[in-house]
């Protein structure tokens, strides 16, 4: 069902209350993450994942780095993803209709929660089999512009847990870490506090399909 409420703020556009976007206000404010399944539809999954392999097919994706000055053999021990930065400016239709809803999500973040978001960054993601992305944090030192992160899976249907490469959160519940497992089903969605959660991609079987982003205050 959808309500439509009068927005206080600009009192002429009606607001139009989403229940999906208002369940991730909900769980970040409760839990500073949010899994939402079927945010984008299995043909959208489809077609992204399509998407992603003919660049990969195209042979456009690069070794995934860690910021400078680190040579490729630590990198390797730390992540072993390859990438491709997505460009909203050139987009294809597909990812045209993938900044769409994240656009929508954005301002309705921002109009609903001051959340500040101006800009956003996302690339694609393949893991081969054996690699994997070691516990980490999502902002570096001295920067603290990516507010959250977003994971989007692109794996076919047929994924299934022993394929490896789940998503571990590692949460703090009063005082003690707890592990949230997160298997990377296609269409579902993680976005999570980029400068509070440390987190890990465990060792893929299979090779796993993604699309990484950030939304950013500056
Ligand atoms: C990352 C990351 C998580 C995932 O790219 O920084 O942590 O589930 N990805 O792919
Ligand atoms: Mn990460």
């Amino acid at each position: 069902m959808i309500d439509v409420v009068q927005n206080q703020l600009f009192e002429d556009i009606p607001f139009v209350e989403n229940s999906v976007y208002e369940q991730i206000i909900q769980d970040i404010g409760l839990n500073k993450f949010s899994i939402i399944d079927s945010f984008f539809s299995p043909e959208m999954v489809c077609q992204l994942r399509q998407s992603l392999l003919n660049k990969y097919e195209e042979d456009r994706f690069k070794k995934a780095a860690i910021g400078n000055r680190v040579n490729e053999v630590i990198v390797k021990a730390i992540r072993g993803d390859q990438i491709l930065w997505i460009d909203e400016a050139l987009p294809n239709v597909t990812e045209h209709l993938f900044f769409d809803q994240i656009n929508d999500l954005v301002s309705y973040l921002n109009t609903t929660c001051f959340m500040g978001i101006l800009h956003k960054e996302f690339h694609y993601a393949l893991y081969h089999k054996g690699t994997f992305y070691k516990r980490h944090i999502d902002t570096f030192q001295n920067d603290d512009r990516r507010k959250l992160s977003f994971v989007c899976y692109l794996n076919t249907e047929d994924w299934k847990p022993e394929n490896g490469g789940e998503l571990l959160l590692y949460l703090n519940e009063n005082g003690i870490e707890t592990e949230k497992i997160i298997y990377p089903f296609p269409g579902r969605i993680v976005i999570f506090e980029s400068q509070i959660i440390e987190h890990e991609v465990k060792l893929v079987e299979t090779e796993r399909l993604s699309i990484t982003g950030w939304l950013k205050t500056r």
